[in-house]
């Protein structure tokens, strides 16, 4: 089985991959100390395709559980959270108690920060079904919504386990699939693998699984490269993984969340493209392939037309990393190139938009 190692010291964890894990969950979880007690945070429509796979392997494993299944509809609030917190509670979660995450991004930002807070700490297992949230698996970090903003409350937790198993993805439905296109090609800007994924990226996008989990892996090398020297996120490193993103919670507010994670960040990372081209830290054929591969993921590459400016500039002031009036961006000098920068202008974003429209 494929492996990556997170290294945190008595934090540490491993990230597990392998088609068919799911199948195992019991055994694995047993591999980290718990008190036999889970707590599976999941939507109606994965527990009804995997739960019995889930339930026969955990009771195999001599585990009890419960499941928590997020709302319809599915809202990323601090409600939610507390519903969690309530079930915790009827169901005695201890400190040694597992929570099994299995879900997209929202069932993940949900445990984990409810993981994270609940009495100071439970133990989380991620099972991430969506191709978005397999290659940008929360690897120590999340983050859930208010009405004022996405993502902004959240935590910096390290997970114990993490189960990769691409086979999840065989019922994700196309346009959920597309939305993980978009952070791979974000951490293959970030990296060294970009020319690799644009000879592979007809396969990726026939959703070849041996191809598929090997961007995945890629991926979660990077983050966890980038969260390893910055676990906090205070030397301008780990913040590399926001590249496109500045942009896109904007977006994604300013649109009552109608743009999807995926599609605000293909246009977040085209606005990246088009801000450090311009600003002549990216050549021009560089920002041309980054739009090919963008265009050939089918994701929107421009700004619906009812998005305002003035709106848009408020959500951005309003972002994590932005300070003082200080608009940051994270913007691309190259492969494997980042830079931050928090002197843009609202010029720059006007003219950027202007592009996007
Ligand atoms: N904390 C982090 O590191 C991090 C990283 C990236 C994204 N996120 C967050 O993740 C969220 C987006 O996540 P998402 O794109 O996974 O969307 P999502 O969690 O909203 O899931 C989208 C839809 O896919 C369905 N689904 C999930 N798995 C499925 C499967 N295997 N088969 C069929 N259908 C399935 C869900 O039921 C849901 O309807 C955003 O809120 C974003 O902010 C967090
Ligand atoms: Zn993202």
């Amino acid at each position: 089985m494929k492996k990556l190692k997170a290294n945190f010291g008595d934090r540490s964890y491993e990230v597990l991959y392998q088609k068919g894990l799911i199948n195992k969950v019991g055994a694995l979880v047993k591999r980290i100390k718990t008190d036999n007690l889970a707590v599976i945070v999941s939507d109606s429509f994965l527990k009804k395709t995997y739960g019995q796979k889930i339930e026969r392997s955990l009771k195999a494993a001599g585990f009890k559980f419960t499941w928590f299944l997020v709302s319809s509809g599915g809202e990323k609030s601090l409600s939610e959270v507390e519903r969690l917190y309530h079930h915790f509670v009827k169901y005695k979660s201890s400190r040694r108690s597992a929570v099994i995450s299995l879900g997209g991004g929202l069932v993940q930002d949900l445990s984990c920060y409810a993981s994270a807070t609940y009495k100071r700490g439970l133990k989380l297992v991620q099972i991430p079904t969506t191709l978005l949230i397999q290659a940008d698996t929360n690897l120590g970090g999340c983050a859930v919504d208010l009405p004022e903003g996405k993502s902004l409350v959240g935590a910096f937790y390290q997970p114990s386990l993490v189960i990769q198993d691409v086979e999840l993805l065989q019922n994700l439905p196309e346009v959920i699939y597309q939305d993980g296109l978009a952070e791979i090609i974000k951490y293959a800007i970030n990296a060294d693998f970009f020319d690799q994924l644009e000879k592979d990226f007809d396969k990726l996008l026939k959703k070849n699984l041996s191809t598929v989990e090997k961007y995945v892996y890629l991926s979660n090398k990077i983050k966890l490269n980038l969260t390893e020297r910055d676990e906090h996120d205070c030397r301008d490193i780990r913040i590399q993984i926001d590249l496109g993103h500045t942009f896109s919670h904007a977006l994604e507010t300013v649109t009552g969340y109608r743009l999807s994670h995926g599609q605000a960040l293909a246009i977040g990372l085209r606005a990246a493209v088009i801000m450090s081209q311009k600003r002549g830290l990216l050549s021009v054929s560089k920002r041309e392939r980054i739009e090919k591969l963008l265009s050939a993921t089918n994701l929107p590459m421009s700004v619906p037309k009812t998005v305002r400016f003035a709106s848009l500039m408020s959500h951005i002031k309003t972002d994590k990393k932005c300070y003082d009036n200080k608009l940051v961006f994270v913007l691309i000098k190259d492969f494997g190139r980042l830079i931050v920068v928090d002197n843009v202008t609202v010029n720059e974003v006007k003219n950027v938009l202007n592009q996007l429209k």
